[in-house]
């Protein structure tokens, strides 16, 4: 029976005991260097459980390989391949939304003989305890180009594919009496046959791109830029134009927050700094900013003076734009800088700038608001109350973030 696979040179030559094997190889388009290959003992797909064979073969161009048990990214079981010091390194990880897959502690894959690299060559033949054996078997493969990783620790920091991959396998048609089934296995062999399998844009990575592009504008443009239009002398820049423009910047955060937590929840990093702090950050100001502002605005209408309210929005306000520029840092830092394309260092650079700018221009403006007042006192001291009265800015200015 399993003669039947082999080619008839193989018969004819008596290797059909030796070679007892059906093999089902794949090679990611146009990637005909790389070579993902399973099969199954007899006893696990009788049995419906048990271990499963594979063996990635690929060139040291390439700084990690990886083939994966799932039909996503996430919740996959992944073993990523790449060399180490003196052989090469099987790292099993679990596959997470939209960052790093996690070393998976948990897996159990062992390194058989004929694993290593030579002439430039990877080669990992596994045996997986862990792995789920089905009929058919959706698989995922993903791979990087650059340089070799030359690493022992299976915790190893990789960096986000090239290319990424899906495909199913029937593993009920390629079953094996072997115990090192890959020993002798030539994937390159015509006869085997490897099949083409093409890759796919990750999707989602418009969720990553689309969060930080809202946030970055939202705290490094728009919160501090409609906090300074209360230095213009302005009546009425308060509630006509300060508060609807900041609450629209709080709806767009909000909307932010919303595909961060997707991706929050999904990558199961919600545990990370970056979204415990802007969680923190925008719970604030969702609870406190808009009503410290509306409280000092009733009290402006009352009175015409400033109450506690307006320092505290202020002050607030201050704080949290700079705690979210801070976390905003801390998210390219999650998303890997430079690691992963949609986070260029450029990007990191251009937030940096005019997160700088903006810092400067706004301490520009407080202090030539504080000079020009102070001026004014010493010209009149009587105006300064005068003032207060006609406008609002020229209370709530100075209380404006
Ligand atoms: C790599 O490690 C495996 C598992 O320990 C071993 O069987 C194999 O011979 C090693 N390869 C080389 C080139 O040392
Ligand atoms: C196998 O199935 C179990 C239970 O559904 C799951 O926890 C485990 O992650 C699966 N393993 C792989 C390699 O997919």
């Amino acid at each position: 029976m399993k003669c039947s696979m082999l080619s008839l040179k193989a018969v004819t030559l008596g290797l059909c005991s030796f070679v007892a094997a059906q093999i089902s190889t794949f090679s990611p388009r146009g990637q005909s260097e790389i070579f993902y290959s399973i099969t199954v003992p007899e006893t696990t797909v009788s049995s419906g459980s048990g271990p499963i064979f594979f063996q990635i073969q690929a060139p040291t161009t390439l700084r990690w390989v990886a083939l994966g048990q799932g039909t996503e990214m996430t919740g996959a079981s992944i073993f990523v391949l790449y060399s180490s010091s003196s052989n090469v390194t099987i790292s099993p990880r679990l596959g997470t939304g939209h960052v790093q897959p996690r070393h998976n502690p948990d897996a159990e894959v062992s390194l058989l003989e004929g694993s290593g690299v030579q002439s430039g060559i990877m080669t990992a033949n596994v045996r997986c305890d862990t792995c789920n054996y089905s009929a058919n078997s959706p698989w995922i493969f993903a791979y990087k180009q650059g340089a070799s990783l030359n690493s022992d620790s299976p915790e190893a920091d990789i960096s986000i594919h090239d290319d990424f991959g899906t495909t199913s396998i029937a593993l009920s048609k390629a079953v094996t009496t072997s115990d090192n089934p890959f020993l002798e296995y030539d994937p390159r062999d015509p006869s085997n046959q490897p099949s083409e399998i093409g890759g796919q844009a990750e999707g989602g990575a418009g969720i990553l791109i689309a969060h930080g592009v809202i946030m970055s504008i939202s705290f490094v443009i728009l919160f501090p830029s409609f906090g300074l239009l209360l230095a213009l002398p302005l009546r009425g820049v308060v509630p006509k134009v300060h508060a609807p423009l900041q609450v629209f910047t709080l709806l767009l955060v909000i909307a932010g927050m919303g595909l961060g937590l997707k991706m929050g929840t999904d990558g199961d990093i919600l545990d990370n700094a970056h979204p415990i702090l802007g969680l923190i950050v925008i719970g604030l100001l969702i609870l406190f900013q808009p009503a410290m502002g509306l409280l000092q605005h009733l009290h402006f209408r009352r009175t015409g003076g400033k109450s506690i309210f307006a320092i505290l929005h202020r002050w607030l306000g201050r704080f949290a734009i700079i705690l979210g520029v801070v976390t905003g840092g801390l998210g390219f830092r999650l998303a890997g800088i430079d690691r992963n394309p949609k986070t260029p260092k450029s990007a990191v650079i251009a937030y940096a700038v005019i997160a700088g700018v903006m810092g400067l221009l706004y301490m520009a403006v407080q202090v030539l608001r504080a000079v020009r007042k102070h001026a004014e006192q010493n010209r009149d001291p009587h105006r300064r109350k005068k003032s207060d009265g006609t406008a609002e800015s020229g209370v709530n200015g100075q209380n404006a973030r």
